[in-house]
């Protein structure tokens, strides 16, 4: 295929500069380690394990021939009634990793849906113990949990909620996390207790009691990683105990070892009722999310139901699809069995170093940085987003991917690279700020 503008025009791309992009294209044809190829044979590094969904790297083997074998033996049964292996073979691993208290484990097929679904347990769980009054919910500026009417309703970012304005109502948002006082300051920050007391306030406002859930990334990933300030997320915990609100931890970019844990849960040490993730899962290699809970969450909804009965009308037609099953469970096998985790959390060190060097650079306004995830957030020129927009296209051109949001690029390496990835990275990182 040539790709001409002509020939590019039929595809309406997401989350993209449409004109722009079929004017001046950048096509990934192959993936291998860290490394994609582009049309014209150019090598990327790949800054952002993609969309933080590959920490594995690109073209792993044997979640290719997982998926393979698996399409050859069943392709695809109804989930509604019936089961297939790979669910629960899959649930249990999950289970196996997630904070002890939670253990059962629904499947989706992204994260955004694993968002609704977090929502509609919320409800679920409250109206199975008779608190059906409690129908707000409550989230935080610059948070993004996806694209769906439930993920927008939750949304802090405003160029992703401001078109569509028949989203769910009663939904509050806390501050956001960031400070610019504090600006260049590595790991927490101070100040966390004073932010989380946002949700003491709401419930002064509004009645605890009418509260369903607070939804929070632990890091907060896609405005450009916000890292929780010191005791934020144990003060959150302390006032949902208080007032029976349920904690919903959206850890779609921070589990599976991002942050040097299995979960931001067990790195940050609190444990949320409810998590939700996607991308990593499958290393990106099929779609697939899910949402894990709490013993006493799962229990208190099923035993409100009458025996024999459907206990949560929810499910989607490819929740626990047996290909994506597979992958994830190649990709559970090989982050133990190579250690994966720890190896994130080793050379987060030596990232983190190499990302707060760009700090001397005239056009960077902060630096933030946990685990194998940071940003470098520029300071705008042009209107917000302007210059991180001309930001990730010039760094595609010097052979590097990185996903920027607003003016904010968040680094957040494959687990597998070595130190002189990491190097290239930050090297291609310093041209291309140079220049902008
Ligand atoms: C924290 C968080 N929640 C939800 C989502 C939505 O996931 P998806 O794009 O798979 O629907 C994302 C995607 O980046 C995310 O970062």
């Amino acid at each position: 295929m040539q790709f001409t503008a002509n020939n590019l025009e039929h595809h309406w791309m997401p989350f993209t500069a449409n004109r722009a992009f079929k004017n001046d294209p950048r096509i990934i044809v192959k993936g291998e380690g860290v490394y994609f190829t582009d049309h014209h044979g150019a090598q990327i590094i790949d800054g952002s394990s993609s969309l933080f969904c590959c920490p594995l790297g690109h073209g792993r083997k044997e979640i290719a021939e997982a998926v393979y074998n698996q399409l050859l033996e069943n392709d695809y049964a109804s989930p509604f009634g019936s089961g297939t292996p790979g669910t629960f073979e899959l649930a249990q691993k999950v289970a196996r990793i997630t904070p002890d208290e939670i253990n059962h484990v629904f499947f989706v097929n992204s994260g955004s849906e694993s968002i609704d679904t977090a929502l509609k347990m919320a409800m679920a769980y409250h109206r199975a113990r008779g608190e059906g009054q409690r129908t707000r919910f409550v989230s935080r500026e610059r948070a993004y949990h996806g694209v769906n009417i439930g993920g927008v309703s939750l949304s802090g970012m405003v160029k992703n909620r401001e078109t569509f304005s028949g989203v769910m109502p009663n939904v509050v948002c806390m501050r956001h996390t960031w400070d610019e006082d504090q600006a260049f300051s590595r790991g927490q920050r101070e100040g966390g207790v004073e932010l989380a007391n946002d949700l003491e306030r709401f419930c002064e406002t509004y009645g605890g009691t009418t509260i369903a859930a607070v939804f929070v990334e632990p890091i907060a990933g896609s405005t450009g990683c916000l890292v929780p300030p010191k005791g934020y997320l144990e003060r959150l915990r302390e006032i949902c105990d208080e007032h029976g609100i349920l904690l919903v931890f959206d850890e779609v970019i921070t589990g599976f070892g991002r942050t040097g844990s299995a979960f931001a849960s067990q790195q940050f040490g609190v444990t949320p009722d409810i998590m939700t993730m996607a991308k990593a899962l499958t290393n990106g290699a099929q779609p697939m999310g899910a949402v894990a809970v709490r013993d006493d969450v799962y229990k208190t909804i099923t035993e409100a139901a009458p025996e024999n009965a459907i206990e949560f009308f929810h499910g989607y037609t490819y929740s626990g699809h047996p290909a994506a099953c597979a992958a994830s469970i190649a990709v559970q096998d090989i982050f133990q069995n190579e250690n994966l985790f720890e190896r994130a959390n080793d050379l987060s060190e030596y990232f983190l170093d190499g990302l707060y060097s760009l700090q001397d650079l005239d056009c960077v306004r902060d630096i933030r940085g946990y685990g194998l995830i940071g940003a470098v957030e520029l300071k705008p020129v042009g209107g917000p987003g302007a210059r991180g927009g001309a930001a990730q296209v010039a760094l595609f051109k010097k052979g590097m991917h990185v996903k920027f949001t607003g003016d904010s690029g968040i680094v957040a390496p494959p687990f597998i690279s070595e130190k002189s990835h990491i190097d290239e990275m930050m090297d291609k990182m310093r041209a291309m700020l140079s220049e902008i």
